[in-house]
């Protein structure tokens, strides 16, 4: 069966499949194959494998023997995305939800719940709705809570009551790799955690601000968990008004609310130290995707007499048609 790999040279086989595995990119359904030199190394999600910078082709590669894959079940390859032992298919027809459903659990994936997305993401504290599909007793656990690994961290946290995306681990990895020792950060926007705890993990002292207070449980947790807990502060409220007890002391900022992190310019501005870099995700048209938040960050800054330097302009995935989410990374200066 065809299926994305990660091509590499065979002397570099192990490596690749550690970054992979901390990157919770390999799908253990299917067997690595060694041809001509080159190793394939199947994994379960091809963009953000590339997106990695990692050579992904597709080739057959043969699914493990001893596992009873959905597709063997249903005759047909269904399209679903795991997260810790949840697995979540977007699916319009109710009745083939179902089979699938069923079909997933029928099968050897270590899957103990099926979700279908029910909504968008929405409200103030961007949670979607979801429809359980099917489901295993899970210890008195919601079939909508799991676990999720990302380059190395593990987080608990349930779907039905907070924002999390998988899709974001690139890139929180690309951001929370430049955190250092002994810097004071604030995520404006924490959710359960998953820029605070790689950051505090650096030795930063990390100040995790979040409006939905499941979140806010779920970054404690989640700080414990990796045994970051002394590092970080975790703080249910709205940023703005949490800003005015923190004021000047941060030398990074995340804000990873891309639809109006404009609006929360000005609590960057009171949060931030005299030379603080600053983390500023954007939703806009691909004709001007930077320019928009670049103005707005430019005048934020101005108004408290900081210099700006933009340090990167970075594409982080394509959002919608003709729409692209991006990530500003700013330097604030005085
Ligand atoms: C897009 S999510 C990002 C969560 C996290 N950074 C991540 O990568 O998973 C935005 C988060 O901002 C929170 N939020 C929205 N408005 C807020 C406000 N005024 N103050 C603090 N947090 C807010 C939401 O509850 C949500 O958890």
């Amino acid at each position: 069966m065809e299926r994305p790999c990660v091509r590499t040279r065979r002397e570099a086989g192990e490596r690749t499949r550690t970054t992979l595995a901390e990157a919770d990119l390999v799908d253990e359904s299917y067997q690595i194959v060694v041809d001509d030199g080159n190793i394939y190394l199947p994994v379960t999600d091809a963009d953000a494998a590339e997106r990695e910078g990692f050579d992904v082709v597709y080739r057959d590669v043969p699914a493990h023997d001893t596992q009873r894959t959905p597709a063997d079940l249903l005759g047909f390859d269904p399209s679903y995305e795991r997260l810790g032992d949840v697995a979540i298919v977007d699916e319009t027809d109710p009745g083939r939800a179902e089979r699938i459903a069923d079909a997933i659990l029928g099968s050897d994936l270590p899957v103990r719940a099926v979700l279908d997305r029910a909504s968008k993401v929405k409200g103030d504290h961007r949670v979607r709705d979801w429809t359980v599909l099917a489901a295993e007793d899970r210890d008195g656990r919601p079939p909508t809570e799991l676990v999720h690994r990302e380059y190395g961290f593990e987080y608990v946290l349930d779907l039905s009551t907070v924002y999390f995306s998988p899709r974001l681990a690139t890139e929180r990895h690309r951001v929370t790799e430049r955190a250092t020792a002994g810097e004071r950060a604030v995520d404006m926007f924490a959710g359960v955690g998953p820029f605070v705890v790689p950051m505090a993990a650096r030795d930063a002292t990390v100040v995790g601000v979040d409006l939905n207070p499941s979140a806010v449980e779920y970054l404690r947790e989640n700080a414990r968990r990796n045994g970051v807990e002394k590092r970080v502060t975790a703080i249910n409220g709205d940023v703005r008004e949490v800003a005015t007890d923190h004021v000047g002391g941060a030398d990074r900022i995340v804000m990873n609310l891309p639809h109006s992190a404009d609006d929360f310019l000005d609590a960057a501005v009171t949060l931030a130290g005299d030379d603080c870099t600053l983390h500023y995700y954007d939703i806009q048209h691909e004709d001007d995707p930077f320019g928009p938040g670049e103005r707005a960050v430019r005048e934020a800054a101005a108004a408290e007499g900081y210099d700006i330097e933009v340090l990167t302009r970075h594409v982080v995935r394509s959002y919608a048609p003709h729409e692209l989410n991006v990530c500003l990374d700013v330097r604030l200066s005085r």
